[in-house]
């Protein structure tokens, strides 16, 4: 059995609300799949930069450095100003890990209203490459709540980091309403990035079929399901 060890880093908002969805997940088809996870959960936030001064300690990067994967949820809270989390966490391990490769798939799923209305399913299938390391940094004007990204180094010298687009939502933060689709789907690019593509396709066609053959839905897709509920359809799929 191929054995995995995860760096799971929640973050703040709906970030402690969608990763342990993506885990429940993960678990589900990594037991299908002959897959052995082991996860290391850190509390590095803004919460904590509140609490200690820091958004993760001193030795952070070399904490986390021998994991195979980092899964991270999102960061940013009110108060705390976003050059904070940015340069005190995302940006370190981005750079320190030589992430130069940002992955952004993005499909229109059957079942899933696009703002693009006339693309019909299939229409929309393609991926944002996007240099992640050099440079200015600025910040991922809007959101799609079910948008996943990775952040490689394709080099595999240091561990590549998965997350969701989204930020942490602070204004439904709390309400176990975030929508986990953009922290399921990037933790099924995990599981592709760690050798196994039929888990990682069997997480997304699950996502695809939850999505055309039911109506359940997060309220930003129009629906009334909480995250624990889309989660459990999505775990009895797989
Ligand atoms: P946001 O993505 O957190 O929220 C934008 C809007 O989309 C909000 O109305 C929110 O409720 C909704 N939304 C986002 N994700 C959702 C989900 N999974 N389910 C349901 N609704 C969802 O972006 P915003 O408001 O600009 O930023 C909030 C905080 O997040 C800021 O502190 C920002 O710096 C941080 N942020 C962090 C990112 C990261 O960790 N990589 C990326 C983007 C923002
Ligand atoms: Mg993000």
């Amino acid at each position: 059995m191929e054995k995995h060890r995860i760096a799971l880093i929640p973050g703040d908002g709906i970030g402690t609300e969608v990763v342990p969805a993506a885990r429940r997940v993960l678990d589900a088809v990594a037991a299908r799949h002959g897959i052995a996870l082991t996860y290391d959960t850190f509390d590095w936030s803004c919460e904590r930069h509140l609490a200690e001064g820091a958004m993760m300690p001193p030795d952070g990067l070399d904490r986390i450095r021998r994991h195979d994967a980092i899964l991270l949820g999102a960061v940013g809270y009110p108060g705390v100003p976003d050059h904070v989390s940015l340069w005190g966490l995302l940006i370190p391990i981005r750079r320190g890990f030589q992430q130069y490769v940002n992955l952004r798939p993005i499909r229109v799923f059957e079942g899933v209203p696009s703002p693009l209305r006339e693309a019909r399913p299939g229409d929309v299938d393609f991926v944002v490459v996007r240099e992640n390391v050099e440079g200015e940094y600025g910040e991922i004007a809007g959101s799609i709540d079910i948008a996943p990204a990775a952040n490689l180094n394709a080099e595999r010298d240091f561990p590549s980091m998965f997350e969701p687009v989204h930020g942490s939502a602070p204004d439904i933060a709390g309400r176990g309403t975030a929508n986990p689709l953009g922290a399921i789907w990037s933790a099924a690019m995990m599981l592709d990035h760690l050798g196994h593509p039929e888990a990682a396709g069997a997480v997304t066609d699950a996502i695809a079929t939850l999505l055309s053959t039911t109506g359940l839905r997060t309220p930003d897709l129009g629906g009334t399901a909480t995250t624990d509920q889309f989660t459990k359809a999505l775990v009895e799929l797989l």
